[in-house]
């Protein structure tokens, strides 16, 4: 049977179904249907099935036209209908992984996909688990889920786990450009998986599922660890009246031994505030307290304070209040050049401008529309850059790269930059974190 679907897989000729077609599940579907797999996209939500099969895409990182073209070529379709996983060679699980409002790890979409696969599981399919999740997850809840079957495995069925290290909008690392992890439930679980995701890059073979586990988790808790460093260094630069970013680029130009990491409003997205959660809690199972990533949690989560603090500032050094003065936070999205908003610290700097009686505009072009999660507030995104100094602070969350910086430091009145957006440029009113 192994044989079997490894000459299958070398061949290209499996079928490949993926599960979740979000930001993980479509760029991989696309990916692999181009280099010749039959790919199916098992997705709940009907409107992302709808999109798919008329060629179009709701994720910034994949063209439309690929789309259209592997869909008409019969390379690639979505479905809702879950009865078609049986037909699967290889079926890849990329559904989200939250954090519950406790901090504690939110599984219950994995069971969910796992139960979809348990029904129609049958001998000779590849199982592998793309999401992020704790070290153990692989072994201790998706398998015994798939043995209920009777089927065992290794014997009937296998069983793998490789993180997902997609970065959206980083063009210079893509898909193909970044190796993939693998970790099977034994040696010939590991080489399948190994097999699928070498068709479009490198690959690097670890000895356990809860290795791999382990490695997305180090690399997700590394930049978060890292990130709030950086942030309680701008801190401490803003005590000692030194310029943090410059303090880091000359650091940087250090060949060895030292990373640049920046500091920010706060971290967002779908993994870096959560993934190191993931770890912690399953080490508090074990009676393991994980000092380091409770206090980057809490140091980043602090930022959006601090960049409210400046706004405070800023104002007070006009003798203006933050209550009922008018501010413009430019980004609503996590991080520059895409739409995502979720997490993300722009948001927890309108609410806290919000609380204190600003009031509050945003200018994102990629996100026409914000809430807060309790759905208190809702605004929309201004529609061009027309009146700046109408706003007592302009206050640059994200940076995305299509913002007129020109403009805006032309015409507002006060700059809060908390991305060095303003880098190399000087001017008594701009004001740096
Ligand atoms: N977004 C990233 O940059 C990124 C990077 C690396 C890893 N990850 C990890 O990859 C996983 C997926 O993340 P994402 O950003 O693609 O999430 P997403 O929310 O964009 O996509 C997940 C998709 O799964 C669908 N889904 C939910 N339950 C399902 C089920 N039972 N069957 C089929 N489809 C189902 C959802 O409708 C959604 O479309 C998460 O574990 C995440 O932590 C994300």
């Amino acid at each position: 049977m192994y044989k079997q679907l490894l000459e299958k897989i070398s061949a290209r000729t499996s079928k490949i179904g993926i599960m979740g077609q979000g930001y993980v599940g479509l760029p991989l579907s696309v990916e692999l249907s181009k280099k010749g797999f039959g790919i199916t996209g098992f997705e709940v939500d009907e409107y992302k099935v709808k999109m798919i099969n008329s060629g179009q895409s709701y994720v910034g990182d994949v063209s439309a036209d690929d789309i259209k073209e592997l869909v008409s070529n019969k390379q690639f379709n979505a479905t809702a209908d879950f009865e078609n996983l049986s037909e699967m060679d290889v079926v890849i699980i990329c559904v989200p992984t939250p954090l519950r409002k406790s901090k504690n790890p939110d599984v219950s979409y994995i069971i969910e996909a796992s139960k979809s696969i348990k029904k129609t599981l049958r001998k000779g399919q590849l199982i592998i688990l793309e999401s992020t999740t704790y070290p153990g997850t692989t072994d201790e809840l998706v398998l015994p889920m798939l043995e209920d079957t009777g089927l065992n495995v290794s014997v009937d069925f296998f069983l793998a786990f490789s993180p997902e290290r997609i970065d959206p909008s980083n063009k210079k690392f893509g898909i193909k450009d970044t190796p993939k992890v693998v970790g099977g439930l034994c040696k010939k679980c590991t080489e399948l998986a190994a097999a699928v995701y070498s068709s479009f890059t490198k690959v690097h073979k670890v000895s356990s599922t809860q290795a791999a586990e382990m490695v997305k988790l180090l690399e997700n808790t590394f930049r978060a660890v890292n990130i709030a460093l950086v942030n309680e260094v701008a801190l401490m630069c803003d005590k000692l009246g030194l310029n943090v970013w410059e303090i880091i680029e000359a650091a940087a130009t250090k060949p060895f031994g030292f990373m640049p990491f920046y500091p920010g409003p706060g971290i967002g997205g779908h993994c870096i505030p959560s993934d190191p959660h993931y770890l912690s809690w399953k080490l508090k199972t074990l009676n393991f307290y994980s000092r380091f990533i409770e206090l980057a949690g809490e140091l980043n989560s602090k930022m959006p304070e601090y960049v409210v603090a400046k706004v405070a500032d800023a104002l007070n050094s006009k003798a203006k209040a933050l209550k009922n003065s008018k501010v413009l936070v430019f980004g609503a999205a996590y991080k520059k050049d895409i739409a995502d908003i979720r997490e993300s610290p722009a948001i927890d700097v309108m609410n806290l401008l919000l609380e204190k009686g600003v009031r509050v505009s945003y200018y994102d072009p990629y996100v026409p529309v914000v809430q807060n999660c309790s759905c208190r507030w809702a605004l929309s995104s201004i529609k061009n850059l027309v009146g700046l100094n109408k706003y007592d602070v302009a206050v640059v969350v994200t940076d995305h790269t299509n913002i007129d910086y020109k403009k805006v430091l032309k015409e507002s009145n006060i700059i809060v930059d908390a991305r060095n957006a303003f880098k190399n440029t000087k001017s008594n009113k701009i004001v740096r974190i």
